[in-house]
């Protein structure tokens, strides 16, 4: 990698920052979001001007082959996080925090700094709520950049019994909108909602101030996030119902990133069919 990589930046496309992200929500500019897990493909996700990348710990499954995201290591983590922010100029990089690697706050620290320094990320990702708010509070307090992951959350699956659909029941929407509430209060700069009804991701965009990233959780949330490997159709078997194929009709992998950008920001996607 260059040394000097910011002084090397074309000053006509500013790097993305938190701040940019916050005049997003503010304008109604909605944001761009995808995974990545390696350099070439981060690559093509700059030249396509997704604003935000996330190198989640879906990697476990679309990388490494395993039904969930549970075998995923720190290790892992920062290999991935690393790669991907070698090839990237303007997007910003936020870096997933993989089963158990924030029990307790010095090991949440101790592993949020781990992402930072040696993978590059901008921002930490955890599966929130409940416990993990005080977690929260502790990394922000920390001037540490935390998305709050809400709604279905994948390293759960064995607890909560499976992949499904989140706040369904006007019981359970209410306790995700007053988590979503406890999350920004505790520091959260971003909320990521995976998974929950149209109407429950509208409300909590709309309730608070930080940007909300949706994946299943319908159009109103200020950006939208898909896993690469699902809209580019590398994935096989049964995808989710919010999944697109971004490759149908596409020449390449670039020109198919592209289509997804343009899709967010002009809000075709996501369409009813995608919805819960
Ligand atoms: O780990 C991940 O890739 C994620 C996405 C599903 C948003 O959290």
């Amino acid at each position: 990698m260059p040394m000097y990589k910011h002084l090397q930046r074309d000053a006509g496309r500013p790097p993305v920052t938190l701040a940019t992200l916050q005049r997003m929500k503010a304008d109604g500019e909605k944001i761009a979001c995808l995974t990545c897990y390696d350099a070439s493909f981060a690559l093509l996700l700059d030249a396509a001007e997704v604003d935000v990348v996330l190198v989640g710990d879906t990697l476990g499954m679309v990388i490494q082959g395993h039904d969930t995201t549970v075998p995923v290591s720190m290790d892992h983590m920062v290999y991935h996080t690393a790669a991907v922010a070698r090839g990237l100029q303007r997007p910003f990089l936020i870096g997933d925090m993989p089963f158990m690697s924030y029990p307790t706050k010095e090991l949440a620290l101790e592993n949020a700094v781990r992402l930072m320094q040696e993978g590059g990320a901008q921002m930490v990702k955890l599966e929130s709520g409940g416990k993990q708010t005080e977690i929260v509070e502790f990394l922000a307090g920390h001037d540490i950049a935390v998305c709050a992951h809400l709604g279905l959350k994948p390293q759960s699956v064995h607890k909560t019994g499976g992949f499904r659909v989140q706040g369904r029941e006007r019981e359970a929407a209410a306790r995700l909108l007053d988590e979503a509430r406890q999350l920004e209060a505790a520091g959260a700069d971003i909320v990521l909602l995976e998974c929950v009804p149209a109407a429950l991701g509208k409300t909590i965009t709309e309730v608070l101030h930080v940007p909300v990233i949706g994946i299943g959780a319908g159009p109103d949330t200020d950006g939208q996030i898909l896993v690469l490997y699902d809209m580019l159709d590398i994935t096989t078997g049964r995808k989710p119902r919010f999944v697109r194929n971004y490759m149908e009709g596409a020449g390449d992998n670039l020109e198919a990133l592209k289509r997804y950008v343009r899709s967010v920001k002009q809000r075709e996607y996501p369409a009813p069919e995608h919805c819960f």
